[in-house]
């Protein structure tokens, strides 16, 4: 197993992921990057901008870096308000690492795409692998050209990038930032603090989830599998539950009886009308075996779980 650098290691997924891949490599073999300092102190963590290419060239030399772990991007709710900048982020790391890959200096890259590469005229219950993709968000759009590229490189290179298009993640350790999908996380934090949310969209509003320990693991299984089994060279659908703002909230009321939520949908509800409901990911079980573990209730339980103890922790500190 070669020695891995993850690129965003302090973000939501970048966070669980390091801790996951350092429990099959050992900490030595797993470098943590970021543009900031992480929250607690790391002496396998660099600081590095991955928009700075010579940078993020000499990290993987003098490192002897094997693998890449791509998780830095500008989310889709974020990228709205910044659109050039955002495709700027988000276009340039990406090449960063496919021209570094190009001169042989990564054996094996992973690359996140996302359900917002679909858009408003893809049929939105149970999206198939291909199908009509029009994404009308500076991340949707930067992601399916991300995924065209990819397979460009992998085709014409000989390269080995690989990717899944994650949905929405939950998780409890790290906060997401900027997507549209936040919501399904923040939503347990004001459960646990105030008992209280108020939903950015739309109780109806149904879009595809994951929860984190799925996430990884559909990481981890198509990083593990032989090459030639991998018969897409782009990005593989995986599904994990697809449910509402009011399904969501009435499995927390289940759990915390007196949490109250009400909607004021913002710009958000336009990003998140123009994506699936379900996804098929037959392709992702055919190729590499891939199905998710946890439905509603036991991502709910885990959650509430997991917080609580923190919140718990966190108020019993000395102010
Ligand atoms: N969770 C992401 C977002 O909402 C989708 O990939 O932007």
């Amino acid at each position: 197993m070669g020695k891995a650098l993850v690129i965003g290691s302090n973000g939501q997924i970048g966070t669980d992921l390091v801790e996951k891949l350092r429990s099959l490599k050992g900490d030595e073999n797993v470098i943590a990057s970021d543009i900031y300092q992480p929250a607690k102190e790391d002496p396998f963590f660099i600081l590095l901008d991955a928009t700075d290419r010579e940078a993020v060239e000499k990290a993987i030399k003098a490192q002897n870096i094997d693998e890449v772990y791509l998780m830095a991007a500008i989310l889709s709710a974020k990228a709205e308000q910044m659109p050039n900048k955002a495709w700027d982020i988000n276009m340039q790391v990406l090449f960063n690492i496919l021209e570094l890959g190009k001169q042989g200096l990564i054996k094996k890259i992973f690359w996140p795409s996302s359900i917002a590469v679909f858009g408003p005229n893809t049929p939105r219950i149970n999206t198939p692998q291909y199908t009509i993709m029009d994404p009308n968000t500076v991340y949707g759009i930067s992601k399916l050209a991300g995924e065209r590229w990819i397979e460009y490189y992998n085709e014409h290179y000989n390269m080995d990038v690989r990717s899944v298009r994650y949905p929405g993640i939950i998780s409890w350790k790290t906060l997401p930032g900027g997507g549209t999908t936040d919501y399904a996380v923040e939503i347990f934090h004001e459960a646990l603090k105030n008992k209280k949310y108020t939903s950015f969209l739309s109780k109806n509003t149904r879009l595809p989830m994951m929860y984190m320990p799925d996430a990884i693991d559909a990481t981890i299984n198509i990083m593990s599998i032989p090459k030639e089994n991998l018969r897409i060279k782009h990005s593989y659908n995986i599904a994990g539950i697809s449910f509402t703002p009011e399904e969501l909230a009435d499995a927390i009321k289940k759990r915390i009886p007196d949490f109250e939520i009400d909607y004021k949908p913002d710009f958000r509800q336009a990003i998140a009308d123009s994506w699936p409901e379900s996804i098929d990911d037959d392709m992702a079980f055919k190729d590499w075996h891939w199905h998710h573990k946890y439905d509603l209730d036991a991502m709910v339980d885990d959650m509430l779980k997991n917080l609580s103890k923190k919140y718990n922790k966190e108020e019993s500190l000395p102010l």
